[in-house]
């Protein structure tokens, strides 16, 4: 018997393109590319948590990254500090590309949303 796509079949097409998507945004935080430069160029400064509670980051008051301060600023705003850099706060311009500074962004904005809970 030949079978064509029916419509059940495009439906469970569509489900298990769906449900990968909900999965992954659900345990994003810590498999993204965001994560993983946050680990490798941050987290010195700012901790694991974004808190800023690390010997270093105590000593130069590097910001609580989960705060209403820091988290109120615009995505503009913040990439430029990340980029350019802001008193203590080193510049990532020359290390990070556009589009990992976006990522590692998207990560502090995650980091933000936790901390509401
Ligand atoms: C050497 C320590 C250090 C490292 C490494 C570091 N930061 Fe910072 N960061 C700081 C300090 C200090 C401040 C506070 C700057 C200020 O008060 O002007 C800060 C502030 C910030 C702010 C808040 C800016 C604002 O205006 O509120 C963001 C966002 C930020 N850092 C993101 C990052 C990201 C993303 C990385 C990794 C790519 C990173 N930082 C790595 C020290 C660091």
């Amino acid at each position: 018997m030949r079978r064509v796509l029916g419509m059940r079949s495009i439906m469970s097409l569509v489900l298990s393109a769906i449900l990968p998507i909900t999965i992954s945004n659900l345990a994003w935080a810590e498999g993204s590319p965001g994560a993983t430069i946050f680990k490798a160029k941050c987290v010195l400064c700012h901790g694991a948590d974004g808190t800023g509670n690390t010997p270093l980051g105590k000593q130069l008051q590097a910001a609580n990254l989960r705060s209403k301060d820091v988290q109120q600023k615009t995505d503009a705003e913040l990439r430029k500090v990340i980029h350019d850099g802001q008193t203590n706060m080193p510049a990532f311009g020359d290390q990070l590309s556009d589009e990992e500074i976006t990522q590692v962004l998207k990560y502090v904005r995650s980091l933000g949303k936790a901390a509401k809970k």
